[in-house]
Formats: structure tokens, sequence, C-alpha cells
């Protein structure tokens, strides 16, 4: 099967990678043909405009998430000027401290020891709880939708309703949500490749401001617990250890970005995908196929976080026969990884009742998504609602994407039902 698409034909490796341009918008359209050429030609290049090792296959992307002698962060045990990287930069502080405890940056035994009380709080039983909540904002929002008769999936619906339901989780009180959107978007830029100074100033002073207001949430949560995470958190213990009130703050804030775009880009990649493949539409609509199952090919097939990195913590390391030295910088494709044909049968078609689950969608290893089940909870949930109210539906506009490939998602998607 030729997925290359006419404009790559008879390009060489050093051709491809000349064209993976992050910042290129037509890439970030659509980058599978070209990943496809790459993955194909190579499972690992260098990429001159990041510094970057780039890893394209499903079993190298899999083996290094749980390879340790690889690493989110190196800070834990090298200086920047051991790993020939420059010092943090002061002007972005608030930022660096808003992730300080964040478990994205952390290795262990930091790592583990957060990573275990948060997950005394955060349990699969108190998501599974959390569903008649869930399809209450899905009912609320899709009415609101409904009664209009046209709307904007991404703002109408998947934005409202995704913040809605971590807000609750955590106990933050609803008319702070608008407040608490605009900071994770500004927050997020910053982790592009291609962010200007503009957004990283925006980012920093988001940081600050959601640092501040956690504080003071924290310190409200003491005065007037409730069941809800933050409360949890705030009181968690395991074997005498406790979580210090910065540990809460950059764990609050931590899983409020990244439980939340990446939810959003999901639901809007992923209706897309339904969008354009009517046959597997139906399928869901006419209960061939649950919803609990679909969702896994809507992560699969157009992954809302493409790229993660790690850091090259050892010497002699070697993936896909290439060695990768001791303070350089891996990335790893997922939306390629996801994608092949190695791994996935027939990778390129979107089968909504497809049921692979070991995708690589969530990430593996240590830091595999601690929000897993509450993501497909809230995709599962707006499945049905979408497909039982909406049978219907469909766009009435070429959506566009926002200029970022690292989280990948539209900034509308316009239909009608
Ligand atoms: C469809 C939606 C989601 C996707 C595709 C997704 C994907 C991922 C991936 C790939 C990682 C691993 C990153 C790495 O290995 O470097 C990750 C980690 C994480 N995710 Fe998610 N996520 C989603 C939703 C959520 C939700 C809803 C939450 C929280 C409520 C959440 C919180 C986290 C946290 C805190 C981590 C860091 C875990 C650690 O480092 O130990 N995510 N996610």
């Amino acid at each position: 099967m030729d997925t290359t698409g006419l404009d790559l034909a008879g390009l060489d490796l050093a051709g491809l990678v000349e064209r993976f341009d992050l910042g290129d918008p037509g890439f970030i359209a659509d980058p599978y043909p070209l990943l496809a050429a790459l993955r194909e030609a190579t499972p690992v290049f260098f990429n001159e405009r990041t510094g970057q090792w780039v890893l394209t296959r499903f079993a190298d992307v899999a083996d290094t998430l749980r390879d340790r002698r690889l690493g989110r962060v190196y800070t834990h045990r090298f200086t920047p000027a051991e790993f020939g990287r420059p010092e943090p930069d002061l002007r972005w502080k608030d930022f660096d401290d808003h992730e300080r405890w964040s478990l994205l940056q952390l290795e262990p035994p930091d790592h583990t020891r957060i990573r275990q009380l948060i997950t005394k709080v955060f349990t699969p039983r108190a998501v599974a709880a959390l569903r008649p909540t869930v399809e209450a904002f899905a009912d609320e929002h899709l009415d609101a939708c409904g009664a209009r008769g046209a709307f904007d999936v991404v703002a109408d619906y998947a934005q409202p309703y995704s913040v809605a339901v971590i807000c609750s989780l955590l106990g933050v009180p609803r008319a702070d949500t608008p407040r608490l959107l605009d900071w994770s978007h500004a927050i997020v830029k910053m982790y592009e490749l291609t962010t200007t100074d503009d957004q990283k100033v925006a980012a920093n002073r988001a940081a600050a401001e959601f640092m501040d207001y956690t504080r003071a949430l924290i310190a409200e949560k003491r005065r007037r617990p409730d069941e809800a995470l933050v409360s949890r958190l705030a009181t968690v213990e395991d074997g005498g250890a406790t979580l210090s009130d910065a540990e809460i703050v950059c764990t609050v804030i931590v899983l409020l970005n990244a439980g939340h775009e990446a939810t959003v880009n999901s639901l809007g990649n992923g209706l897309r995908a339904f969008l354009r493949h009517r046959d597997q539409w139906d399928q869901v609509t006419s209960g061939t196929v649950a919803p609990r199952v679909a969702v896994e090919e809507m992560i699969r097939w157009d992954a809302p976080l493409q790229l993660f990195e790690r850091w090259v913590l050892e010497d002699g390391v070697e993936i896909a026969g290439q060695a990768i030295p001791r303070g350089a910088e891996v990335a790893m494709l997922f939306g390629s990884a996801n994608r092949d044909p190695r791994r996935f049968r027939e990778p390129e078609r979107f089968l909504a009742g497809r049921g692979d689950t070991a995708h690589i969608g969530f990430g593996g290893g240590i830091h595999f998504c601690i929000g897993a089940p509450l993501a497909r909870l809230e995709l599962e949930v707006s499945l049905a609602g979408l497909s039982r109210r909406f049978p219907g539906i469909e766009a009435t506009a070429e959506p566009a994407y926002h200029p970022t490939f690292v989280i990948r998602g539209l900034t509308e998607l316009r239909v009608r039902t």
C-alpha cells in the first residue's frame, strides 16, 4: 500500500527527514503520509532542527518507554552543564516551579513516592463512582448542543464538558472553570518545540496565577474538607508519607492540564474520524460496536499526543541498532507507532470495532497515564451520548488544526445534527 502521497514519492531518507518540520501547517494537518514514509525508511533518525533522535516504530517506542536507562528528566542525576544544556532560564521560573513536583517531571524515588500517594486516592473505584456525574455533564452539554442544531464539537461540547468533569473530580468550584481553561491553554504551549517568547511569557504568568489559585484552594479545603480529590490529596498518608503543599499544587495542576487537553483533542480528532468514516459511525449508532470499544480506535488512529521525549541517562544505550549517547534526547512518535503495520493489521484503516487496547496512546512503563480510566470513561460517555442523540450528525465545514504537533487537535469541528 502506498501511503506516502505523491509529493513524497521518490524522496530518500534525507529528503523525508527534511520534510519533518513540526511547525509546518501542512504536516500538522495530515502528518500520517510522512510518518508512514519515515517509518518504512528507518526506525530511527536524527532531527537536526530539534537535536533529537526520533523513533518511528511501535516496538522501539514501547521498549523505550519501559527502559529505565532513559528518563523524562535528567536533573535528578545530572546538572545541565554535565548534559551540555543551558541553565534554567530564570524568566520562566514560575513555569518551572509549577511543574517541579509534577509526576511528568519526576523520576524514582520521588516519582514512586508521589505516584503511590496519588494512586491511593485517584483509584479506578473513585473514577467509576464518577460515572453518573460524567453522564450528567454530557447530557447537560449535549442538550444545549441539540437545541441549537448546529454547533462546534470542540468549543460547545468537548471543552466545557471535559473541564467540568476534571473540576468535579478535583472539587474545584464550577464558576472558576473558565479561568482554569485559560491557564491550561497558555501553559501547554510550553510543551511544543516551536514556542515563541510571547507564548512563554504568557505560560509563565498563567503558571504563577494557577499556583496562587491552587494554594488558596488547598487552604479552603483544609478548612472545609469534602470528598473530592484536592481534599483527599491534602490528607492522604501512606506508611507515614504525605504530600507537601508544593507537591499537591503541582499534582492538581498536572491532573487538570494533562487531563483536560488530551481528552478534548481525543474527542475532536476521534469524532472527526467517525464523520469521515460513515460506515464505522453506523456501527456505533446501530449498537454493533460498543462506545467503550470504539474509543480505543479513536485514540489509536489519530493520537491527540503525538510526541514524547526521554533523556538518555546511561552509557551504552542502543535503540534499533543505533547507539545513542548519554545526554542525548530521544523523541518517540506515538502517532506513527500507533500506525505501525508490524504491530497493527491494516493500521491506516479506522475500524471502530478493532478493540485493541494495547495501543501506545496512554504510554507505558512508570509514566503510564494515571488518568487513563477517567479518559476512557469520558470518551465512552461522550460517544454514547453523541451517537444516541445525533445519529445523522455531519460536518458543515472543513476543520482546522491548532498549529502544534506535540499536542495535536482541532481548533473547531462544526457540525449539524
Ligand atoms: C485521551 C486522553 C488522554 C491521553 C491520550 C493521555 C495520554 C498520556 C500519556 C501518553 C502519558 C505518558 C507520558 C509519558 O510517558 O511521557 C500520560 C501521562 C499522564 N496523564 Fe494522561 N492522557 C489522557 C488523559 C488524562 C487524564 C484524564 C488525566 C487526569 C485526570 C491524565 C493525567 C496524566 C498524568 C498525571 C500523567 C503523568 C503520569 C506519570 O508521569 O506518572 N491524563 N497521559
